[in-house]
């Protein structure tokens, strides 16, 4: 049932003030602002010295961000791949390591070959999954859940701000297990994470402003998005969304490699996409976006009131978020990208909730 809502893919786009409370209450303990696992953990997040991520897709994009908050907050060297890659790139992996996989359907070909390679390799086996009685969540040592209900559109929303909700609250008690963070400060971090559905909410009110941008991005052949830290993964899904439901070509990039190539592209006729809330990174931001205005591209600046206050002339368009702490900025920031992607594809008159070539779980490689 769509309710109200054309598409499956608003409706859950919609959805998510709910969907991350609802996955925030099973990780969180609102009253001692504390994080509270509740499934028994086979291994010691502070005898950890690796977690190997595997995913495919936003999956994968989910996981990308968590490799930025678990080494920051918990010290915790991440390496993060696409499933693909890895499980036939059979790394060598020291025996006690945590494999963390990620998957919505738990059902994905690749990230499960992925897990069965690293449970053969003495990994501790642990997964994020959205569906409990799937094949990843069945052959985990221990299977988190992102409790964001049944996603029908191919697009992937509301199951990745799920997922970067469980992952946080994953953070926030690997850093307290490893003493990188203390009370106070995972006080804090929690506060940020119970305070972002309501953020999440005034997110949403963007809807009519983006509506505009996306008429003007679905006349677009190609579309550059850029972002630095723990929004580099979201300027890769804000690409991957737009690609899949509207069939314009887009590219995320991380905005250091800009003038490593992908600058060639820039001229009056390519939109490029910044994703770029006020954080220590912004001010570097900022200098790549004036070379992009120098060569007359048209830039749609996805930032905060701080960082908006911060940006001069040569932006052609400003969607402003609400300013929450950057541990979870990167959730806030899926939201415009989505309705971004959402909306280009509804001008564009694709099949939004079942876009061509795609099927929701791919069980075949
Ligand atoms: O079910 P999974 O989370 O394992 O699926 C992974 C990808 O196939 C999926 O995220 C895909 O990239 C989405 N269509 C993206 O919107």
């Amino acid at each position: 049932d769509k309710g109200n809502h054309r598409h499956f893919m608003a409706k859950e786009i919609y959805e998510q003030p709910e969907t991350i409370s609802h996955t925030l209450s099973h990780y969180v303990d609102m009253g001692a602002e504390t994080v509270a696992l509740r499934e028994a953990l086979p291994f010691d997040f502070a005898d950890l010295r690796r977690l190997t991520i595997s995913a495919c897709g936003t999956a994968y994009l989910a996981g990308s961000v968590a490799k930025y908050w678990f080494e920051r907050y918990a010290r915790l060297p991440v390496d993060v791949d696409v499933a693909s890659e890895f499980r036939y790139r059979e790394p060598p992996l020291e025996s006690g390591g945590l494999a963390l996989f990620i998957s919505q359907s738990g059902e994905t070909a690749d990230t499960l070959a992925a897990l069965r390679y690293c449970a053969g390799q003495g990994q501790h086996v642990a997964s994020l999954i959205n569906v409990p009685e799937s094949t990843i969540a069945r052959e985990s040592q221990v299977a988190f859940p992102t409790l964001c209900g049944p996603e029908i559109g191919v697009a992937s929303t509301k199951a990745l701000t799920a997922q970067l909700t469980a992952l946080a609250s994953l953070v926030v008690a690997a850093a307290r297990a490893r003493n990188t963070i203390d009370e106070a400060q995972e006080r804090e971090l929690v506060r940020a994470l119970v305070e972002l559905p309501r953020a999440v909410s005034a997110a949403l009110g963007a809807e009519a402003q983006i509506e505009r941008i996306a008429k003007r991005l679905s006349k677009a052949k190609d579309v550059l998005y850029l972002g630095r830290g723990a929004m580099f993964p979201i300027a890769m899904e804000g690409a991957l969304k737009l690609k899949e439901i509207s069939y314009i070509h887009a590219e995320g990039y991380a905005a250091g490699e800009l003038k490593h190539g992908p600058i060639a592209l820039v001229d009056e006729t390519m939109p490029v996409i910044v994703v770029a809330p006020s954080d220590p990174l912004l001010e570097k931001t900022l200098s790549n976006m004036q070379e992009v205005a120098a060569r007359g591209g048209k830039i749609i600046l996805i930032t905060d009131e701080e960082g908006a206050a911060k940006v001069g002339a040569g932006v052609a368009e400003t969607i402003v978020l609400p300013t929450v702490p950057s541990f979870v900025a990167p959730i806030l920031a899926t939201i415009p990208v989505q309705l971004l992607a959402y909306h280009t594809a509804v001008f564009m008159g694709t099949d939004v909730d079942q876009p061509r070539n795609l099927a929701k779980s791919v069980t075949v490689e």
